[in-house]
């Protein structure tokens, strides 16, 4: 089980402290990109990412929440992203042609979609991306609680990869916490994003711990 701390709950007045809880402690970089027009909020931007680039040990994973996501790409790949993924929603039938893009700078590409979009709609793209971000809240704020639905969702897509023969992992994204990630874990997720979970926690290294399911050493 992979743990993949949100940014977006990090402390920004303090965010080298939150970086380095992340590499040491945490597998993945969860940043959420927010435009204000595909979600009704805005999060950060490049000179965030650059920074966090910089210090990162770890891969970082680009969740975009954007509309034309093509548009951005190239950028995210350049500033470092190791993995980034793009709405559904907001590509639809270019879906093929983004994950190509993202592919052509050797990143990593998720395909995302929210907890009303069905499962089927994104079967067509199971073969060729590297990763299904599927979303245990409505994307856009942190905090928000976990949407009981997504175990079924999750063992669907599970189901539909075994059937293709793909090995591509499911990344939860949303009210992620120790007290579901096992639940998670047995449904067929492979990359749990954690972020008030993680950042609002006393110990967020212990929590990040926490969360992949077992207590680090007193
Ligand atoms: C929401 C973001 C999440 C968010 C998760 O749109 O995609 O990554 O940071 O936050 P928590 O873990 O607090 O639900
Ligand atoms: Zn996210």
């Amino acid at each position: 089980m992979l743990v993949a701390p949100s940014i977006l709950a990090a402390d920004f007045l303090h965010l080298a402290k939150d970086v380095e809880t992340v590499n040491e402690h945490g597998d993945i970089f969860h940043l959420d990109i927010m435009d204000g027009t595909f979600v009704p909020n805005i999060s950060f931007g490049f000179p965030v990412v650059e920074a966090i680039a910089r210090e990162a040990r770890r891969p970082m994973d680009v969740h975009l929440m954007i509309i034309h996501p093509e548009k951005y790409v190239e950028r995210f790949a350049k500033v470092g992203a190791g993995m980034i993924s793009f709405h559904y929603e907001a590509a639809l039938d270019e879906s093929d042609a983004v994950i190509d893009l993202i592919h052509s700078f050797n990143v990593k590409a998720g395909i995302v979609i929210n907890p009303d979009c069905p499962v089927e709609s994104i079967f067509p793209y199971l073969g060729k991306v590297d990763y299904i971000l599927l979303m245990s809240v409505f994307a856009g704020f942190g905090g928000q609680k976990f949407i009981q639905e997504t175990y079924g969702r999750i063992r669907a897509v599970r189901k539909e990869l075994e059937r293709i023969g793909s090995d591509a992992l499911i990344e939860v994204d949303g009210g992620v916490s120790a007290a579901n990630a096992r639940k998670l874990e047995e449904a067929g997720a492979g990359i749990l994003v954690a972020g008030s979970a993680v950042f609002k926690a006393e110990d967020p290294g212990a929590a990040i711990a926490a969360i992949r399911g077992y207590s680090p050493l007193p």
